[in-house]
């Protein structure tokens, strides 16, 4: 299947209404799951689970991890729609691919995205175990000429040249920074520049210096086609990232990121995120 055909508002449509159909819930909130953070999905009450294999022209998810599911819910009376798993370039999958199902949340009528991710902190104030409210990013998947709405537009979606201001919504940022200083996590929350690189390699100690030269606080894997797409046709974007390592910035030591270490601390936060994410989700 080409790339046009794939992405098309009638394929995108028909895995919508598959989904509609497959539970009484209308959500109003998608929430996208990073790496380990999966059990933000069991807070959904009411819950209606489809395995993404079911879903009509949906990829299908590898990594280890990732569970590969969405859940259909009720979260504090909101009617939520929950990513267990994405889809990574590192996987694979063209940039629009990994961004389709924002696209399919919007036919569903999801109005509002909150996407997580395990991150490496480039920042030296940050600390193992912060959480960092993504403000901006940079896509270097961008600057080298790719992008998840390369090709024809469909107007149906948004425009041609979409703007990336306030694309990581203001209101949200505040909301979560008060929530976090009322749970008496305001000292581990951050704010700060999130940037994407392809993977699956972590980074060389001389592109995380570049990176940190470049202005980013944080890198990861994910995120920015999804925020992208979602952007582009007018979802609100709430992003934060779970510092899951601190990323080596020099040669004198042995030390390597790995991926159970950022399963480890995932696993660490997990029941303070639910709970953030919980009573974010109440007061949208
Ligand atoms: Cl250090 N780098 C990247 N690219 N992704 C990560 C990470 C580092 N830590 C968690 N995810």
């Amino acid at each position: 299947m080409d790339a046009k055909k794939s992405f098309s508002y009638e394929v995108i449509s028909e895995s919508a209404e598959f989904l509609l159909q497959r539970s009484p819930h209308r959500p109003r909130v998608g929430v996208i799951c990073g790496s380990g953070l999966g059990g933000l999905a069991a807070l959904l009450k009411e819950r209606h689970e489809v395995p993404y294999e079911e879903v009509p022209n949906f990829p299908v998810s590898t990594v280890q991890g990732h569970a590969g599911k969405l859940v259909l819910g009720v979260l504090d009376g909101v009617p939520v729609v929950c990513m267990q798993g994405r889809f990574h370039a590192y996987e694979g999958y063209p940039l629009w691919k990994c961004a389709m199902p924002v696209r399919v949340m919007k036919l569903m009528g999801v109005e509002q995205l909150i996407v997580t991710n395990a991150a490496g902190g480039i920042n030296e104030q940050f600390n193992v175990g912060d959480i960092m409210i993504i403000k901006d990013h940079i896509n270097m998947s961008g600057f080298a000429g790719d992008s998840p709405l390369r090709g024809r537009n469909d107007e149906r979606f948004g425009p041609r040249f979409p703007s990336l201001n306030n694309a990581y919504d203001r209101d949200s940022r505040a909301l979560f920074q008060a929530i976090a200083e009322e749970m008496g996590l305001g000292p581990i929350v951050k704010e700060g520049v999130y940037v994407m690189l392809g993977g699956p390699t972590y980074e060389t100690v001389a592109e995380l210096r570049l990176l940190k030269l470049l202005g980013a606080d944080a890198v990861g894997m994910s995120t920015v086609p999804e925020v992208v797409v979602a952007r582009h046709c007018g979802m609100r974007v709430f992003a934060f990232s779970l510092i899951t390592n601190a990323c080596i910035m020099d040669y004198d030591t042995n030390a390597s990121a790995n991926h159970e270490e950022v399963i480890e601390t995932a696993n660490k936060r997990q029941h303070q995120l639910q709970e953030l994410v919980r009573r974010m989700v109440a007061k949208m």
